[in-house]
């Protein structure tokens, strides 16, 4: 596909933007090869990065600095989480670092999945950043809702989880024909079932960078973890120090928190290291890049201290055996859709249509 056709499937980039990748349209024109990046964009997503959800208004400005002040290099956030303008802030800000020194992972929200919403999604979220590209762009559930809803979530019916993947697709392309300048580096999904994946990677032509799902000490999906690296698929862990996320209070009650269990605090002794850093080391050692959330600069500090805390095939085999299956973050009911189909019926075996994942 020709870069101006892209451009124009696109609709709604900003003319600046436009204009860095074909000044003039006319068939006579030779298109106008972009500079390249300044820098290189950073290679891979960082095992460690600051997830964003529930960081209200300056907090999000103020976490996103410490962050940066603390040598993260991966942010992840989300337009749901209703603070992209202020983490902008901090990327505008002259203390932040380059942009290309950073990986920054942004999510589709459900009410903006119908094909032509998708740029306009994708665009909103640039401008509130300030920039002109992201590193990753998740469809953050497998769920379409109407848009214009004033808020209610109503289940769109009509579109499916394949044509809003098409719509990304044409955003990475943007990337690839831009040279950078402009779009999605890479594409991915979130909250998705093994039935679901299955439908993706069958039509896909840019097939997902990753995946982000619940994944931690007391939902540790491991099957489900391996399947992806053997796809090739990163997974991306969210939640990643369980039920201490203050949302999930209620999910299960009489559970401590996973800081107060006996178990991380042991191995946490032994490592000579907080319990949190062991919980997130043990989300590195298994090959999950962990995005905790804090807006305590002391907090931030030490999570990505835990890409220092080392784990034995022997204790990650001992902790496997530990699983509780408990997941905190569900809203099937409340949406009236069945999510993580296949990954809670107590056994997580899920077959596909070319067989078991
Ligand atoms: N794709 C999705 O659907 C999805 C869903 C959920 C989450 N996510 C992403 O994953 C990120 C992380 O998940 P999460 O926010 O649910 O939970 P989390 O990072 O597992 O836990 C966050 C909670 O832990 C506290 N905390 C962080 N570091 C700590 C430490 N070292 N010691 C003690 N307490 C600590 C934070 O409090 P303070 O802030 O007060 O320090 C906050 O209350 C989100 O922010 C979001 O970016 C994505």
């Amino acid at each position: 596909m020709k870069t101006s056709t892209l451009l124009s499937i696109l609709g709604g980039i900003s003319s600046t933007i436009a204009s860095k990748v074909h000044e003039k349209d006319g068939e006579d024109q030779k298109p106008i090869t972009p500079s390249p990046p300044k820098h290189e964009p950073i290679s891979a997503i960082p095992p460690v990065g600051l997830g964003l959800w529930n960081s209200k208004g300056k907090d999000a400005t103020k976490a996103t600095l410490s962050a940066f002040h603390n040598d993260y290099t991966h942010l992840d956030g989300a337009a749901a989480y209703g603070n992209e303008d202020y983490v902008g802030l901090a990327l505008s800000d002259k203390k932040a670092p380059p942009r290309s020194s950073y990986w920054l992972t942004s999510k589709l929200w459900n009410s903006m999945h119908q094909p032509k919403n998708v740029p306009i999604a994708f665009n909103k979220t640039l401008s509130e950043y300030n920039t002109t590209y992201l590193d990753l762009y998740l469809m953050h559930w497998p769920v379409a809702f109407l848009p214009d809803r004033g808020g209610r979530s109503i289940i769109d019916q009509d579109t499916s989880i394949t044509d809003t993947w098409a719509a990304m697709e044409v955003l990475a392309s943007a990337y690839k024909a831009s040279n950078g300048a402009y779009g999605a580096r890479h594409i991915g999904i979130s909250n998705f079932s093994p039935r679901q994946i299955d439908q993706i990677m069958k039509m896909c032509t840019i097939c997902p960078y990753a995946h982000e799902f619940e994944t931690h000490p007391y939902l540790q999906q491991q099957e489900f973890v391996n399947w992806h690296h053997r796809a090739g698929v990163k997974v991306i862990a969210y939640s990643p120090l369980a039920n201490i996320n203050p949302t999930y209070k209620d999910v299960m009650p009489d559970l401590k928190p996973i800081l107060e269990d006996q178990l991380w605090e042991a191995i946490a002794k032994k490592k000579n290291c907080t319990v949190a850093q062991a919980i997130l080391g043990w989300g590195v050692a298994r090959d999950t890049v962990v995005i905790p959330k804090s807006v305590h600069e002391k907090r931030i500090q030490e999570n990505l201290a835990s890409l220092n805390v080392k784990f034995s095939e022997e204790e990650l085999k001992e902790i496997n055996k530990q699983d509780k299956k408990i997941r905190f973050n569900n809203p099937s009911k409340s949406w009236g859709v069945e999510l993580f189909e296949g990954l809670d019926d107590g056994t997580n075996r899920f077959l596909t249509a070319d067989g078991e994942l």
